[in-house]
């Protein structure tokens, strides 16, 4: 080989490895089959929609410190910081602290959190995705950014009033998967039930708040922020029956539905900061699953935001 040859065949070689000593300091990128936890880690947090919740966009904020306004069934509820800043973020928790947090949903100080974060659904994950996840945050800059109060109202104010609510309503994973599922419907499973927690959205509440089972994903007149969200079951009148696999993969890739239409809100985040960076098959295995569940007839304005009940009545259908 001659030395331009070689020259040639090494500079791209260097080239990389002063792209990755410059971005040393960059939070790892999202790749599900590598070696590394952290880039392992960084895929979890788009499927499970993290940085969501944990980022106040709207108000320039830094990412994963917290800060976003999120309006819930008990109140508005501030996301808190989730950098590795040791003071005002999570820096200081061990692993077990944080898989406490996803599967308990408890502090390390043995606080019980509200169901806004959605551990209800995060306790089914597992605990290898939660440990990656753990390795990726660990990662992330470290912001300084103290927690803001919550604006509940009494009595979800207290955070006592959770104790009954979970003993009625939470069930501690992790998931028993249904042995009868085929491969590609059990992954679908694990990425909506599990990580996606799309049922958070997509199914109705009783009048304490909790998901209505019988319900699963069949749409809700009071979505976050009063607005509604479409049912997603397999019906063809009221939800996706009418729907191709190939159609709900295009729609989370890109948030354009059959019809042409873009989608906005709540949905697009989930679909911009998460569900679009899922490798195909993922997207396959959603559709898969989504396809398979029983259909439930429920037609829900698809159009606007319907009126809210008034606060502190909780009318039969949140
Ligand atoms: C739907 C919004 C939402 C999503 C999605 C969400 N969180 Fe949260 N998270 C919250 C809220 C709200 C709280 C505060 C709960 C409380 O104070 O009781 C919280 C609390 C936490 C805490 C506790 C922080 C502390 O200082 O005690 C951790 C850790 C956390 N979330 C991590 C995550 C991770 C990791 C994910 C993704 C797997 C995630 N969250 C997804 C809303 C969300
Ligand atoms: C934070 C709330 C939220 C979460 C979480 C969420 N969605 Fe949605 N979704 C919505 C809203 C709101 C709409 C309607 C948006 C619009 O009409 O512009 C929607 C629309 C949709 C639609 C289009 C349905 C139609 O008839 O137009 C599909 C499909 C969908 N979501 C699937 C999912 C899946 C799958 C997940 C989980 C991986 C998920 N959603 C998670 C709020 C959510």
């Amino acid at each position: 080989m001659t030395r331009l040859g070689a020259l040639l065949t090494r500079l791209p070689l260097a080239l990389l490895a002063s792209a990755m000593l410059a971005g040393a300091a960059a939070a790892a990128e999202a790749d599900p089959a590598s070696e590394d936890p952290a880039a392992r880690g960084a895929y979890i947090l788009h499927a499970a929609g993290c940085a969501t919740c944990h980022t106040d966009v709207a108000n320039g904020g830094a990412f994963l410190a917290g800060g976003r306004m999120l309006s819930s069934p008990w109140g508005a509820i501030v996301a808190p910081n989730i950098t590795p800043d040791a003071e005002t973020g999570i820096g200081g928790w061990s692993d077990e602290d944080f898989v406490r947090a996803l599967s308990e949903g408890r502090s390390p100080a043995g606080r019980t959190y509200y169901p806004a974060f959605p551990y209800t659904a995060y306790t089914h994950m597992r605990r290898e995705d939660m440990l990656d996840l753990k390795a990726y945050l660990d990662t992330v800059e470290p912001v300084r950014a103290p927690n803001r109060p919550h604006a509940l109202r009494f009595p979800f104010s207290v955070r006592l009033f959770l104790h009954p609510w979970r003993w009625l309503f939470f069930e501690r994973g992790p998931d028993r998967p249904d042995p009868g599922a085929d491969e590609r419907v059990a992954r679908g499973r694990y990425l909506v039930e599990a990580l996606g927690h799309c049922a958070e959205c997509h199914t109705p509440r009783n009048m304490l708040g909790a998901t209505k089972r019988a319900r699963h994903m069949a749409g809700s007149r009071y979505g976050p922020g009063g607005l509604s969200v479409p049912n997603i079951t397999p019906d063809v009148e009221t939800g996706i029956g009418a729907w191709s696999e190939l159609d709900l993969v295009f729609f989370l890739r890109t948030g354009f539905t059959p019809a042409g239409d873009d989608v906005q809100g709540e949905m697009r985040e989930a679909i911009d900061d998460g569900l679009r960076h899922l490798t195909q098959a993922d997207l396959e295995a959603i559709a898969a699953y989504l396809k398979s569940l029983p259909a439930i007839r429920n037609r829900v304005s698809s159009t606007g935001a319907a009126a809210a009940p008034a606060a502190g009545s909780f009318g039969g259908d949140w």
